[in-house]
């Protein structure tokens, strides 16, 4: 197979579109069979459930060359699950999560020509969303939906790839105690907007969230969790039932206990005690591990002793046990890695 001619070491983190699509139909109460199309266009009502009342909920993972020229995907079950449980909350039908396996290797197979080679620091996003399709003025769940699946290729989320970034903590919120924090809703990240463009006038790289309730704990940030180290060496992690349960997240936690015999702690954390870590960093599909620089609270600036240089040497371990996992040069624990082909 031979690859599309695209400068994949100088892609950022857009939209291009690519040749085919999964999507499959819900209607009378199921989902149809599903296939591969290609028209990136799709054709609803005015009313749609989508567009009055926000019905929709998305995910999203990456697509690797390995070293030794496979093309996988990484713990993509973990992916359907989730999507099937932020569904569930939007009374959204499940797409069941062996269905969007499947779905996900299609849709990637057909685009193989679009998975950057090995090395070229850029991937294949694989973005798989469900909506409501048919209907609906007054306030209830659409009777028909459309789950859709679409992939680009990417370079980092952020400018400057494994550059520290600067973030400030945000005043406003990006869900609520009880609220939808914790599933992979389009609403929550419309919420964020506004806080996304004024960070970013204002010369920040992305927002840091405080739990909504008492407004004193870590959070996340719009698009990613955070971790942080100790000086000795120790990971810990907002604990929280208002954020994204990043597969990222979870995986890094593993990693730093099981590969590189570090402690975890998954834990509340105060915004007081933030100055005491040596290293910060975002985790995500989209984000992999950025580090984190400094966080400006409010004109008080938290400098870690990592730097705005470059990775502090936790954060960079983690990131090359973590990307060396995603692209096949260290091995991967069972289960991890789905190949495609
Ligand atoms: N938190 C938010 C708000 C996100 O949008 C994402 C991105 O998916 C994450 C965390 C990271 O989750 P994951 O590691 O599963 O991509
Ligand atoms: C991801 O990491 O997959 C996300 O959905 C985050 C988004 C901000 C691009």
């Amino acid at each position: 197979m031979e690859k599309k001619n695209i400068d994949w070491s100088n892609l950022g983190f857009g939209y291009q579109k690519t040749d085919y699509r999964y999507v499959s139909n819900y209607k009378n109460g199921a989902w149809d069979d599903g296939a591969i199309v290609t028209d990136d266009t799709i054709t609803i009502s005015e009313c749609a459930g989508v567009l009055q009342y926000a019905q929709t909920v998305f995910e999203g993972l990456k697509a690797y060359t390995t070293q030794d020229g496979k093309i996988v995907t990484f713990r993509p079950d973990l992916n359907g699950e989730r999507l099937e449980a932020s569904a569930a909350r939007l009374k959204i039908p499940v797409f069941p999560k062996e269905r969007f396996v499947d779905a996900v290797s299609k849709v990637v197979k057909a685009n193989a020509a679009f998975v950057p080679p090995y090395g070229s620091g850029a991937t294949l996003y694989i973005r798989p969303f469900i909506f409501g399709s048919d209907p609906v003025i007054g306030v209830k769940p659409a009777n028909e939906y459309q789950f859709r699946i679409f992939t680009t290729p990417v370079g980092p989320y952020f400018k400057g790839g494994a550059k520290p970034i600067t973030i400030r903590i945000s005043d406003y919120d990006r869900a609520a105690p009880v609220g939808t924090g914790n599933i992979k809703a389009g609403l929550n990240y419309a919420m964020s907007l506004y806080a996304i463009v004024d960070a970013h006038e204002k010369g920040f790289d992305e927002n840091l969230y405080l739990d909504p309730k008492t407004r004193t704990k870590i959070e996340e940030t719009g698009g990613a969790n955070i971790i942080f180290i100790t000086k000795d060496g120790k990971l810990v992690t907002p604990k929280s039932n208002s954020i994204l349960p990043s597969i990222t997240r979870r995986s890094l936690v593993y990693v730093a206990q099981h590969y590189l015999g570090m402690e975890v702690e998954e834990r509340e954390i105060l915004l007081s005690e933030v100055d005491d870590f040596a290293e910060a960093g975002l985790c995500g599909t989209a984000a992999v591990i950025s580090p984190v620089g400094k966080i400006v609270d409010h004109g008080r600036e938290i400098c870690f002793p990592s730097g705005m240089e470059k990775m502090g040497p936790y954060t960079q371990k983690l990131y090359d046990t973590l990307t060396g996992i995603q692209m096949g040069s260290v091995e991967a624990p069972e289960g991890w890695i789905h190949v495609i082909e």
